[in-house]
């Protein structure tokens, strides 16, 4: 198993590992960002076995010990197994998350006090990369759920939303709502919920231009479209329950 590094908008990089073993033959890929600002950012700090492999590739980009932050899009092994290997390793770095995270799982489970981000709060990280951190409760999973959006490159880090098999390149211009589709009749990994699709479609407001993507390449084009095809799907499964439930 190995990390491949690529950037994927200016100043954020993408590390990503491949691992044949989840749902084969396609396998399934674990990806962290990397926003460098004067206070370097991890979104994603991965599977706590992943940790070696993981840091050794960030070192090949900056010293581990230069992060300042550790973010995630909710509280689960491959979002924050390793975080607090990671402050071990950077002892200037803080996690960062949303208020329903900070209160139900980090405030115990970090190593150090958490930053607590509100709806909208923005981390500036200097060097012109500002993160904005967005609640997102149960979605895709996770009451703790939210996305960070990097404004100077306009990328969503998705987190899980959009979650596919298979391990295409590292940029794509290509469909992803299919492949999304798709992974999540498979898996059937969201917390199905009435709140989605809107929650989905708040989204597209920001106008994305490369949506960062945890399992899957990461997609330039038209965020906004992606976004609301996606919040579509996800509203039609939530109304065929719904009719199911109504013939019961
Ligand atoms: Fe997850
Ligand atoms: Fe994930």
């Amino acid at each position: 198993m190995e990390t491949q590094i690529s950037e994927v908008a200016d100043g954020i990089y993408r590390l990503s590992t491949y691992v044949l073993d989840i749902a084969p033959p396609a396998g399934f890929t674990f990806n962290e960002f990397l926003v460098i600002g004067d206070e370097p950012l991890m979104f994603h700090a991965g599977l706590r076995k992943m940790f070696p492999i993981n840091c050794e590739a960030l070192s090949r980009i900056i010293p581990p010990a230069r992060l300042r932050w550790i973010a995630f899009g909710h509280f689960e092994a491959d979002e924050c197994g390793a975080m607090n290997e990671w402050l071990a390793v950077a002892p200037e770095a803080t996690p960062a998350h949303g208020r329903t995270g900070c209160m139900v799982s980090l405030n115990d489970f970090a190593d150090r006090a958490p930053r607590v981000l509100s709806d909208g709060e923005v981390i500036d990280l200097g060097g012109g990369k500002r993160v904005r951190f967005i609640d997102t409760p149960h979605t895709p999973h996770g009451w703790d759920a939210g996305v960070l959006y990097e404004e100077s490159t306009q990328t969503l880090l998705c987190g899980d939303l959009f979650s596919q098999l298979g391990n295409d390149r590292a940029l794509t211009d290509r469909d992803v709502v299919g492949p999304a589709i798709a992974a999540e009749d498979m898996f059937r990994y969201s917390s199905l919920n009435p709140h989605m699709g809107a929650t989905i479609r708040s989204l597209s407001a920001f106008a994305p231009r490369t949506l960062a993507l945890m399992h899957g390449p990461t997609f330039t084009g038209d965020g906004a479209a992606a976004l609301n095809a996606l919040a579509d799907d996800y509203d039609r499964r939530v109304l065929k329950d719904a009719d199911a439930l109504r013939t019961l």
